[in-house]
């Protein structure tokens, strides 16, 4: 339940990054021995991971935002049901593959952003070796043995951040050179690969579309502390423009936030650094602006609902063209009821923005969008319910209590 009206302002603590801490937390199968994690966010994806971890034989404790885990012996099957929830958890299995040369997990349902194939995974598993069946609802992968592959990554949409990862992941333990081209550049790639070298694997280039990744014959356990999470900072930054307030995103990383920031003082918001922190507050009129989403160093997908919002509260005609998924835009209808004008043209959405928002009833779908209509809740005149807030729970810690804290009115309520 949202009262909204109020300016967020003080200070708020960037967890660790979702999109990162779940392909490392797939690394840590790539040993027998003990890895801790650091600056884990307490998540339901971070909790189902462990879940799915545990199934496979490893041993898992969490400690605060600190993490252990060990997979001393594991094996190769996927939890059906566990995997079916979560498709985040496509990424166990490069590493299965890699430390045992076979894999099987049950094919990652689409969600409502899309259908979500895996095909460029299964590429690129068969580029090292594997022979791939699907049945029964599982796809198997099984390898005699992995070698090293020069492999072509691009799809439909530029690249794959998940598909990069658990190809990273097999072919760590391959014998020989692995070329991945049109490789995933996002920062949470460039963070699984620096837990990857720490744990004595051999990969270069991470964070751009070229990776060369050298295989070795086993890796050891490694320590590791996650990147503070570029979409939760941004979905913040936006909430503090939205509402007119001030919010100083603490340990917010600006070099993984450039084109966000970039749009955002496009739109007549001002943000400043100061150290490891970001300060965001509207300067004036907000003017609207025209947004494509694109693999990074382009505008984020996972951003687009909540810029949305922002653009909904800004007078005049703003263009959003979503680039990487075919079917992100649950969030508008929602948002209509809310009074926004937003039309869409194939890939765009067309929002004529300026008209002051009213609180209503609206529904969660996914976990971006779910953020998105928080955000107008806090904008809006009235009350506003988000019904189905458990998917703001897969992806962002403690949000209610975090904007409490920067003066937001908003509590939890038994799902009527
Ligand atoms: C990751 O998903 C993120 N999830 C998503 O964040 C994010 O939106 C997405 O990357 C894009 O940045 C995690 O990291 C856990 P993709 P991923 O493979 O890797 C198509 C969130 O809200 N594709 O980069 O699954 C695919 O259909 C979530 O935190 C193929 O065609 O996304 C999509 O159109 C949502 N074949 C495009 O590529 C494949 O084999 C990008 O998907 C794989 C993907």
């Amino acid at each position: 339940m949202i009262k909204g009206g109020v300016p967020l302002r003080g200070e708020v603590t960037i967890s660790g990054a979702k999109n990162a801490v779940l392909p490392i937390m797939a690394a840590t199968l790539l040993t027998d021995e003990p890895c801790v994690i650091r600056r884990v966010p307490k998540l339901s994806d971070v909790e189902f991971m462990g879940q799915i971890l545990t199934s496979l034989g490893a041993r898992v404790g969490f400690d605060g935002d600190r993490l252990r885990v060990q997979a001393k012996k594991i094996q190769g099957v996927g939890d059906y049901d566990l995997i079916r929830k979560m498709r985040g958890s496509i990424c166990i299995m490069g590493p299965l593959l890699g430390r045992l040369r076979k894999a099987t997990v049950s094919l990652p349902g689409g969600c409502i952003i899309g259908a979500r194939p895996i095909d460029l995974h299964l590429k690129g598993f068969e580029a090292l070796g594997a022979k791939i069946s699907i049945e029964g609802g599982y796809v198997h992968a099984k390898a005699r043995r992995l070698a090293g592959a020069d492999l072509f990554l691009g799809g439909r949409a530029g690249c794959t951040v998940l598909g990069t990862a658990n190809v990273m992941m097999a072919a760590v333990l391959a014998e020989g050179v692995t070329i991945i081209e049109s490789a995933a550049c996002e920062p949470e790639v460039v963070d699984l690969a620096n837990f990857l070298n720490s744990m004595g694997a051999r990969v270069q280039g991470a964070g751009s579309p070229t990776m060369t990744i050298t295989g070795v014959k086993k890796l050891h356990g490694a320590e590791h502390e996650v990147i503070p999470d570029r979409i939760e900072a941004a979905t913040y930054a936006i909430a503090a423009a939205a509402t007119n307030g001030e919010v100083t995103l603490l340990g917010a990383r600006a070099d993984h936030l450039h084109a966000v920031l970039d749009k955002l003082r496009e739109a007549g918001v001002k943000v400043e650094r100061n150290g490891s922190a970001l300060t965001v507050r509207r300067n004036g009129r907000l003017k609207p602006v025209d947004i494509t989403t694109l693999p990074y160093a382009g505008f984020p997908t996972d951003v687009q609902a909540q810029m949305m919002v922002l653009m909904a509260l800004t007078q005049g005609i703003s263009i959003i063209t979503e680039r990487i998924f075919e079917a992100r835009f649950m969030h508008v209808s929602e948002l209509a009821r809310l009074g926004a004008d937003i039309a869409i043209e194939g890939p765009s959405a067309i929002v004529k923005g300026g008209k002051p928002l009213s609180g209503a009833p609206v529904m969660a779908s996914d976990l971006r969008a779910s953020a998105a209509l928080v955000i107008a809740g806090l904008a809006a005149h009235g009350t506003t319910e988000v019904k189905r807030v458990y998917h703001l729970d897969r992806g962002y810690e403690n949000i209610d209590g975090k904007l409490r804290q920067l003066g937001a009115r908003i509590q939890r309520a038994e799902e009527s």
